[in-house]
């Protein structure tokens, strides 16, 4: 009987029910078929047949604090006794705001959504109507949420269907985009200031705002080149093109200040989601004062009838507690870095080239020759398959990763764990 029986019968009862037998697209990719789970407890997250997984994909990414945290837990249920929606403001959405300008560098006016996804939309519709342009600048590989303008040049089977380096083909990700939808955006390749700057030169009066994670988390974990990010800020001073930070995975995960803070750079708006509530859906668009004002003034319209809900509020405000008083950031820096060597050491004493490469709080492990990854081109040397059959067999072994090659590490996990992982990880490796 398979050690995954349960998940299996509850699988083939989704797939009558639920749309692929999810909720999520990128849940489906999971081997042998995507599991149920139980309880996520700390470092822990437990399936239906009783199986225990270390977890490091943190649901990918909001869970900095680890499953269930009791702090985040128990401000969720006092404010959600108190009401969950009142159409109207609330005391809670006004104490988060105010922590999060004090926090954020570019963070003079801010608005509440409730997911990454919708952010980035009212971050790309504040540039269209700053500027009076039509058109985004996008990195080929970075992700920013599934809606219609973002969902071109997100990703690509081959070097020959992405198109010359200097004008990227804007790949469809989805069918049933609208018609002319490749015409928003300008894809380039990311990390590649003079490519950047020779584009913007020649397009500079079509371009609205240029969007970018950050770190390129989404393929590789790929920091930025020394000085590109300054590079990008400098280009839209220059040409008064709106510079907009994706701090989905980066926010609080780096620091309290998010990537813009870490790396000196502030962005005129940025978008969080992810981290800053444990689980809880929130997001921000955070933004300097005159850029967030056509929102203030209502000519450029962000609403929703769930946002700024109590729990979530409570959640963020619970979470910024705990990663406020207590060194977090330091300890996922420390703890992921000395992953990152472990793995590395590991896969050399098994004879594979992993290239494992990142921040620490979140880092990209891939099966690959190169010594580096400096964009999405790059990560198409990975070996998808031989990573698929890594994953397996660590989830077999009870250790529970990202199918892509994103690693995340929360306060809950000790150090004690990290090195059973690279144990576990080196016996994989070495049956692979
Ligand atoms: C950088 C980035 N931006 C935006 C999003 C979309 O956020 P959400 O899934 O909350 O809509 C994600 C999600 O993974 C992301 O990683």
């Amino acid at each position: 009987m398979s050690r995954y029986q349960k998940s299996r019968e509850l699988h083939d009862r989704a797939c009558r029910v639920l749309a692929g037998g999810v909720s999520s697209e990128f849940r489906k990719f999971n081997a042998p078929h995507p599991l149920f789970y139980t309880r996520g407890a700390g470092s822990r997250i437990f399936d239906v047949d009783g199986n225990e997984y270390l977890d490091f994909t943190l649901s990918q990414g909001p869970l900095i604090l680890g499953h269930s945290h009791p702090h985040v837990l128990k401000s969720v249920a006092a404010a959600s006794a108190q009401g969950q929606l009142f159409a109207g403001q609330h005391l809670l959405e006004l104490d988060l705001a105010e922590r999060l300008q004090r926090l954020i560098p570019c963070a003079e006016l801010l608005r509440f959504s409730l997911s990454g996804s919708e952010a980035d939309h009212a971050a790309l519709r504040l540039a269209r109507a700053i500027t009076g342009r039509p058109k985004f600048l996008r990195f080929e590989g970075h992700y920013h949420g599934w809606f219609d303008n973002v969902s071109v040049g997100v990703a690509g089977p081959s070097i020959e269907a992405l198109g010359p380096r200097e004008h990227p083909t804007p790949l469809r990700w989805s069918d049933g985009l609208p018609a002319d939808i490749e015409q928003e955006c300008i894809v380039l390749p990311w990390n590649d200031l003079a490519l950047i700057e020779r584009t913007i030169a020649a397009r500079k009066d079509e371009i609205a705002a240029i969007i970018t994670e950050p770190v390129m988390c989404n393929n590789g974990c790929i920091p930025p080149e020394p000085g590109f990010l300054q590079g990008l800020r400098a280009l839209c001073d220059q040409h008064r093109i709106v510079l907009i930070f994706d701090e989905v995975i980066t926010g609080f995960r780096l620091g309290l200040g998010g990537a813009q803070q870490h790396f000196g750079v502030t962005p005129d708006v940025a978008v969080f989601g992810k981290a800053m509530a444990s689980g809880y859906p929130i997001s921000v668009l955070a933004g300097r004062k005159e850029f967030m004002q056509p929102i203030a003034d209502g000519k450029v319209i962000h609403a929703g009838t769930m946002n700024s809900g109590q729990p979530s509020i409570a959640a963020a405000l619970a979470t910024l507690d705990v990663l406020a008083r207590e060194p977090i950031h330091a300890r996922l820096h420390e703890l992921g870095q000395t992953l990152m060597a472990g793995l590395r050491d590991a896969a050399q004493r098994a004879g594979h080239p992993l290239l494992v490469q990142g921040m620490g709080p979140m880092f990209h492990a891939g099966f690959t020759p190169l010594k580096r990854v400096r964009d999405f081109r790059e990560t198409l040397s990975y070996d998808k398959k031989l990573y698929a059959a890594f994953v397996s067999g660590m989830q077999d072994r009870g250790i529970r990763l990202i199918g892509r090659g994103l690693w995340y590490l929360s306060a809950a996990h000790t150090p004690e764990e990290i090195e059973q992982c690279v144990g576990t990880a080196f016996n994989v490796l070495k049956g692979i």
